[in-house]
């Protein structure tokens, strides 16, 4: 299948099965902004909660936290984004349009030198689209700026926090008062974060808006290498073990020096195969040394040194998993979906037709079982309520009585269901329901009594 065949009919699913919506759509959208709808929402509360699951809870050396998204706005000075947190953008003096200098000058098939802003030899001097002249490349911050307050003046200027790391080195000295960890340790968080990009785009991969899953593991600067190659390696496993996420479309890439942040010495990307993009980034493991704790002792004049053994005082290294929790969740639409030719089903009116599975691995499929009615008779229905009820105080159900069976498969099949029960009429004689499983299709008739312990030792 043509790879953009494939992305067009993923985001049309979405958008027909209440994964993702186009942000405010009744209004024509907002450019490249999404809404997570019923589907999409459970999803991707389940990365997440996977993320938190094994970077926290499971872990006796990671402590959590929520940060406020407006911050202090000496934080961006200290952490280095007023100055350094730019793209180099030139404009159409023609049609307005805005383009980065550093794509303009690849797509001649020259190699980018970000480091100064002097122009580049070799940046065309005009506009792909409408020939128009281009100005000389400058600096655009990426941070979104608003305004604390009813004044719309310099001193009440404030940032949308560009990644939520640096709520972590602003809370470092609460958190060691508090929780009083012994290095190395780290502080984990989920949350918003905001980039004013200027080529947005690839569905939900690069966005405006996105939430990131950070944790800044805080080390002695002589293990620092060795915590980066344990991030590094530990990270993608997750991607296969906890996301199920096929290992050949996965891979571990690093960093070559010109690419790494201001703040980095080294820095590996789990990567994966998108049929869109090719290898792009999920997350970023990168080795910030000191550089953001000593900026902060800096700028706000606290000390944020610890102690060793031999009552030496030293600023903590930092190794830093940053993962993409949108890019994950695409990540898990993109590689559950398959389609099967001529249909796997067998009543008569799926047969023949193109089915669409989402294999999600079941940890991250948002509903778990459907329980399905065989008749919309009160003597099905009853019992079946019953069913659905007592299972979905523990696992995300849904109950659907409408359409034939073989229809009612195949809608969960479509969002990736890993469990339908099928409550019949011989369900009232032998207490008993047709538990089918989403990939092999395979049929079990299970007691009701036993359904619980059933899910319980397969989802
Ligand atoms: N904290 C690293 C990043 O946002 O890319």
């Amino acid at each position: 299948m043509p790879t953009n065949d494939l992305m067009e009919k993923l985001v049309s699913l979405c958008k027909r099965r209440g994964f993702l919506f186009p942000s405010s759509e009744i209004y024509g959208g907002l450019n490249s902004f999404y809404d997570y709808g019923p589907l999409g929402v459970e999803l991707k509360n389940n990365v997440k909660r996977l993320w938190w699951q094994s970077m926290v809870q499971r872990r006796d050396d990671v402590v959590g936290l929520d940060a406020a998204i407006l911050m202090h706005p000496k934080v961006w000075e200290a952490s280095g984004h007023l100055q350094n947190f730019t793209d180099p953008l030139v404009d159409c003096k023609q049609c307005k349009r805005r383009f980065r200098a550093d794509h303009l000058l690849e797509a001649t098939g020259s190699k980018p030198d970000l480091g100064t802003m002097k122009t580049p030899a070799g940046l065309p001097k005009v506009c792909p689209e409408c020939g128009g002249e281009l100005t000389e490349p400058r600096r655009f911050n990426l941070m979104f700026k608003t305004f604390m307050g009813p004044l719309e003046e310099a001193s009440s200027v404030v940032y949308l926090r560009p990644e939520t790391a640096q709520g972590i080195f602003v809370n470092f000295k609460n958190v060691r008062d508090t929780m009083r960890p012994k290095l190395p340790f780290g502080i984990a968080q989920i949350g918003k974060a905001f980039r004013n990009e200027i080529t947005p785009g690839n569905f939900i991969f690069r966005t405006r808006e996105f939430e990131q899953m950070e944790c800044e593991y805080f080390c002695h600067p002589r293990e620092a290498d060795r915590w980066y190659d344990y991030w590094r390696q530990e990270r993608f496993n997750w991607y296969v073990d906890v996301l199920g996420i096929n290992k050949k479309k996965l891979r571990l890439r690093d960093h070559k020096r010109d690419e790494l942040a201001h703040y980095a010495k080294a820095c590996a990307d789990v990567e994966y195969q998108f049929p869109f993009s090719g290898w792009s980034e999920l997350e970023g493991i990168a080795n910030r040394q000191d550089f953001d704790l000593k900026q902060h002792a800096t700028f706000s004049g606290q000390d944020l040194e610890v102690t060793d053994e031999a009552g030496k005082k030293f600023t903590p290294y930092v190794i830093e998993p940053s993962a993409g929790a949108d890019r994950a969740t695409l990540t898990v639409l993109v590689d559950a979906y398959t389609e099967v030719e001529g249909g796997r089903t067998t009543t008569t009116e799926s047969n023949k037709e193109l089915e669409v599975v989402m294999r999600f691995d079941k940890k991250v499929a948002p509903i778990k079982v459907a329980v399905l009615p065989l008749s919309k008779k009160e003597t099905l229905a009853r019992p079946a309520r019953e069913i659905f009820d007592a299972l979905r105080s523990r696992w995300t159900c849904t109950y659907d009585e409408v359409a034939s069976i073989g229809r009612r498969y195949r809608r969960q099949d479509e969002i990736g269901t890993p469990y339908c029960v099928t409550v019949d009429f011989e369900t009232l004689e032998d207490k008993k329901v047709t538990v089918r499983a989403r990939d092999s299709m395979k049929q079990e008739r299970i007691g009701i009594e036993e359904l619980e312990d059933y899910f319980k030792d397969n989802l």
